[in-house]
């Protein structure tokens, strides 16, 4: 599996995948992966013969307060993984390729990025949006999969997918859970037992 930082090498290693045949499923992730990133790359090879992946701590969907410092980073690890998934090709772009110096554009879709995490966490899904976008323009892959566990996130990136006309099977899949409930997310390496504890009441409601 190679690993590419920049833009055109990236097209170069898609356009070679494209020419084996059986079309490119892409997985757009920000690392830190457990069993449910996974799932969603077995979904994505059901869907195509090659497998994209991409790592990218997206800085403008994290608000002044969040975590991007601290959010789990270990890509070397999580390369291992995706080559062990069978995955073609990991898009790990540097912060320069993904916003260059000067870079000032943002797409924002109404409605559905408005109420429950959008109202919670101002200009959220704008950053959400934009690096889909991006990601989406860049490998131009046939399908792409996200979880569900995002349900926001998912109708935000179908809705932009049609209106903006991307060309781009998106495809959802369910979320993968702990044994007791909890959704597996990179977050929960952040949970004490307490809080862990309080969390797995939620998918019982
Ligand atoms: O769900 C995520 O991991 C991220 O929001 C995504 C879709 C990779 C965009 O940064």
């Amino acid at each position: 599996m190679q690993t590419v930082r920049e833009v055109g090498a990236l097209r170069a290693a898609v356009a070679a995948l494209r020419g084996d045949g059986g079309g490119i499923a892409l997985v757009p992730t920000m690392g830190a992966l457990h069993a449910g990133h996974l799932a969603l790359i077995a979904e994505a090879s059901r869907h195509a013969g090659h497998v994209v992946a991409s790592i990218f701590v997206n800085p403008t969907q994290f608000g002044p307060n969040e975590d991007f410092e601290a959010y789990p980073r270990r890509e070397a690890e999580d390369a291992a993984t995706l080559k062990a998934a069978g995955c073609a090709l990991l898009w790990a772009p540097s912060l320069e390729a993904m916003y260059p110096s000067g870079f000032a554009t943002t797409v924002s879709v109404a409605g559905v990025s408005e109420e429950l995490d959008g109202a919670a966490r101002p200009g959220h899904f704008e950053g959400v949006a934009t690096v889909v976008a991006k990601l989406l323009n860049q490998v131009r892959p046939d399908v792409a999969v996200f979880g569900e566990k995002d349900w926001q996130q998912l109708a935000l990136i179908r809705r932009m997918a049609r209106d903006l006309d991307l060309g781009v099977e998106i495809v959802g899949l369910p979320t993968v859970r702990e044994a007791d409930g909890l959704a597996l997310s990179s977050r929960n390496a952040y949970l004490d037992a307490e809080q862990r504890h309080r969390r797995r009441r939620f998918p019982r409601r």
